[in-house]
């Protein structure tokens, strides 16, 4: 059995002796079982042209004294290939919807007010072009946001075929002029976003007939390589908007119409907007009460998931997690409309915890891009002029690079509980999966921030004898790394040893831990 968390817990919690607090809590671990795999599309980002995601984080300019490639920093690239980011979004979010990509190709661009953030001038020196060249230098597929609420078809059409035609037409002519003869690969393609608020404001209604047409007129222009179309979906448990989608495909996909995935929004954003939670100094209360908020993740997948099912048993087409996250309060003293947070050891946990939520539905959940890559919202690099800090969340990112197209093992565990004030949560979540490599890979993260846990591990269906990984844990969940102190917060090496046919590991108080179990 797959733990089902919370439930778990608190039936652990009431029936638990007083001492059980502090035992080891048994995983079973049965590799004979395998499940779906966990696709290394789960580890996707998003790059938004917002605040400095882009200008800086990314784009400095081929004159800049900081290091680049054809403008593009050297550092935030050898970072992210070390995570094998599989694809990048681009260029929103909100912003796509009013992107018009002409705008951002050739020797001249078109300077624009960007109007979904901050009205700051946007030069447009980072376009098509730029944000392809970033992709492919980091190694990572193309994932383009078309504009539905301010374009048009035809725009869209045209985009597809500067960035994918394979033939001589005049936009594969105009690409080539600008310095790219061979066609890009657009591995997937999302049609709109958040139409139902920044998109467009647009009723269920509204956008499936705007989705008929963008899904059955747009699309690759490269018959070796079509792109994944990804119809907007909903940002809360209300499903009115899914059924809309669903229904529509379910009558119309056989008529030159598909679409393979549907996306979601979900942040973890606690008590009420505009976000108001601090990303440092916070105390365990915060710490608490916004774990549990992104626990609603599980719950919110699997409503929306049953109504997918109900249209598409086979799971043809994937949830599209394509903005998650902790979006917290703005750092003090910056434009808030950047959105620029610190990140913090509880968002390494939050980070792990909504993984392993998506691993857990990895049959439906094939794709998700944690909002945003650099310095905005969750990021996984933080900038300032010339100089870099990786977060704990890239951490986690690293961390789990095993997972990438793993697949899934079943582990069962009683959770136990740690309990602040008011807030019940799960002490322990874990997953585990056959990495690529072949071996067994453990996920552990133990959520109590003043107890270590210790773990023994029982595998059925193999034999191992020692585990080795890495954990990564904080002196408080509050702690950063900071441009003067950039690894406040980084992974150690631990190891479990056997014990009475057990192995063991003691996790350290919120933690995140990954091992591979050795024979
Ligand atoms: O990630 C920031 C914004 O959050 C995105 O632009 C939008 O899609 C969502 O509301």
């Amino acid at each position: 059995m797959t733990v089902g968390l919370c439930a778990l817990a608190t039936a652990f919690a009431a029936a638990a002796p007083a001492n059980a607090a502090d035992r080891a809590i048994r995983l079973t671990v049965d590799a004979g079982k395998p499940g779906a795999t966990i696709d290394r599309h789960l580890f996707g980002q998003f790059a938004e042209q917002l605040g400095h995601g882009i200008y800086g984080g990314i784009w400095v300019g081929k004159d800049s004294a900081i290091p680049n490639t054809r403008g593009i920093r050297n550092d935030v690239v050898a970072a992210l290939k070390a995570i094998k980011v599989p694809n990048v979004r681009w260029p929103g979010g909100c912003y796509a919807d009013s992107y018009h990509w002409r705008d951002g190709i050739g020797p001249e661009r078109t300077t624009r007010v960007n109007t979904a953030w901050g009205n700051v001038v946007d030069s447009n020196a980072f376009g098509t072009d730029e944000f392809m060249d970033f992709a492919q230098q980091v190694g990572a597929e193309a994932y383009i946001s078309l504009n539905v609420g301010s374009g048009s078809v035809a725009e869209a059409q045209d985009w597809m075929e500067y960035m994918t035609a394979d033939q001589p037409t005049t936009l594969a002519k105009l690409r080539a002029a600008n310095g790219h003869p061979a066609p890009y690969r657009v591995a997937m393609m999302g049609i709109g976003n958040e139409s139902w608020d920044c998109g467009g404001l647009m009723t269920p209604d509204e956008y499936t007939a705007e989705l008929r047409r963008y899904a059955r007129f747009v699309g690759s222009y490269n018959a070796k390589e079509p792109s994944l179309k990804i119809a907007v979906g909903p940002g809360t448990d209300d499903t009115a908007w899914t059924e809309a989608v669903m229904k529509t495909w379910k009558e119309r996909h056989g008529w030159s119409f598909d679409i393979q995935g549907l996306s979601l929004h979900s942040y973890t954003i606690y008590d009420g907007w505009p976000p108001h939670m601090p990303s440092t100094n916070f105390d365990e209360s915060a710490y608490a009460h916004v774990i549990k908020e992104t626990l609603k993740m599980g719950p919110l997948i699997d409503k929306q998931s049953a109504v997918m099912d109900k249209y598409d048993p086979q799971k043809k087409i994937a949830l599209v997690v394509d903005e998650w996250g902790a979006w917290l309060a703005p750092t003090p003293g910056t434009n808030p409309a950047f959105l620029m947070q610190q990140n913090s050891q509880r968002d390494a946990i939050l980070a792990a915890l909504n993984i392993n939520i998506f691993a857990r539905h990895a049959d439906r959940v094939r794709m998700a891009n944690i909002a945003q890559m650099i310095n905005v919202l969750q990021a996984m690099i933080l900038t300032d002029g010339p100089k870099m800090v990786l977060t704990p969340t890239y951490d986690v990112f690293k961390m789990y690079v095993p997972f990438q197209d793993a697949t899934f093992i079943p582990v069962s565990y009683d959770a136990g509980s740690y309990v602040h004030g008011d807030t019940t949560l799960p002490r322990l979540d874990a997953i585990a999966a056959r990495g690529k490599d072949g071996r067994i890979w453990l996920s552990l993260t133990n959520l109590d921030p003043n107890r270590p846990l210790d773990v023994d591990t029982a595998a059925l269906g193999f034999k191992a004898t020692s585990a080795d990984g890495q954990t990564l844990s904080a002196p408080k969940v509050d702690s950063v790394n900071t441009f003067d102190h950039p690894r406040t917060v980084s992974p150690k090496p631990i190891s479990g040893t056997l014990k009475n046919g057990a192995i063991v590991l003691t996790l350290p108080p919120a933690s995140v831990t990954v091992v591979s179990l050795q024979p």
